[in-house]
């Protein structure tokens, strides 16, 4: 299997995924991957296994997920998932696991693969870390339906006008702290935490008591795009 697994990737490599892509744009494609996989906290099993963490995991590997026998011995003979594997894998599912079970045609633009890459390595360990950095226990967990509100960046960026005062939009700390380059989630989810007080700020209790849900999702997108602080 590896015998075949190289020389397409050897391609890949020199095709070269181009990095400084877009999550915003890559959660779009992701529509075309939901009806068979779930992502984010509380993902469950679909036709598909959940996709959390796929940066790293060796290919047929989620527990308690029943793969086809070609995912299970592409990753017992090394198959592991990275940007360079993930390029060649969505491109034409079968070119890399030549029997997988995965029914998906493929995607054919580069663009819309590396976008959509930097949508799953948002939900990769490395942004795991930044998620549980900034979440503390106390904050309730969102219902689903309110996570899935689809901020309007542009909005956002109008509303932020009121909070770049305090916290710098370069991502600067200078005292207060910096909210830029958050998965946008977990943005919705301290300031719904302020909203409805169990974080006791009460400044920021004012400044989230004002915003209604539409709002704080449209916040979200907007500085999630910015550059983080660190
Ligand atoms: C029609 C359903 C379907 C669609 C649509 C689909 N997948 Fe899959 N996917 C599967 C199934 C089923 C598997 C398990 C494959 C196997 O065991 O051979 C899978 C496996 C995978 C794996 C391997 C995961 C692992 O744990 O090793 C990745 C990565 C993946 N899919 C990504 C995607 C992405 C990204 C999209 C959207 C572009 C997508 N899939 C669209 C059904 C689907
Ligand atoms: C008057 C100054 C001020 C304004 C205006 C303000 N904030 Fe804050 N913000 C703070 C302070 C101070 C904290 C730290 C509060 C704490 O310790 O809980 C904070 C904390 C936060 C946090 C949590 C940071 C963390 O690391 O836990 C977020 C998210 C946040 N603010 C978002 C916003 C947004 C969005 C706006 C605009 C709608 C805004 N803030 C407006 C002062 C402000």
């Amino acid at each position: 299997m590896l015998g075949l697994i190289a020389p397409v990737l050897l391609l890949a490599g020199l095709a070269g995924p181009v990095a400084a892509d877009s999550p915003e744009l890559g959660e779009n494609i992701w529509k075309k991957c939901r009806a068979c996989h779930d992502i984010g906290p509380d993902a469950i099993r679909k036709v598909g296994p959940p996709l959390n963490d796929l940066l790293g995991r060796v290919a047929g590997t989620f527990p308690d997920y029943i793969y086809s026998k070609a995912m299970i011995d592409a990753g017992e003979e090394g198959l592991v998932w990275t940007p360079e594997t993930l390029d060649v894998f969505l491109e034409r599912p079968k070119n890399l696991v030549q029997s997988t079970k995965m029914s998906f045609a493929g995607l054919r633009k580069q663009a819309d693969r590396d976008n959509l890459i930097a949508f799953l390595a948002v939900y990769s360990s490395d942004d795991q870390t930044v998620r549980d950095k900034h979440l503390r226990s106390a904050d309730p967990q969102l219902p689903a339906e309110v996570l899935a509100i689809e901020g309007d960046r542009d909005y956002g960026e109008y509303l932020a006008g009121t909070c770049v005062g305090c916290h710098q939009q370069s991502g600067e700390d200078k005292g207060i702290p910096s909210i830029t380059g958050w998965p946008s989630e977990t943005f919705m989810t301290v300031m719904f935490s302020y909203r409805s007080k169990f974080r006791e700020n009460p400044v920021m209790q004012q400044v989230a008591g004002s915003l209604n849900n539409e709002e704080i999702a449209a916040l979200a997108a907007f500085f999630q795009e910015l550059e983080a602080a660190d």
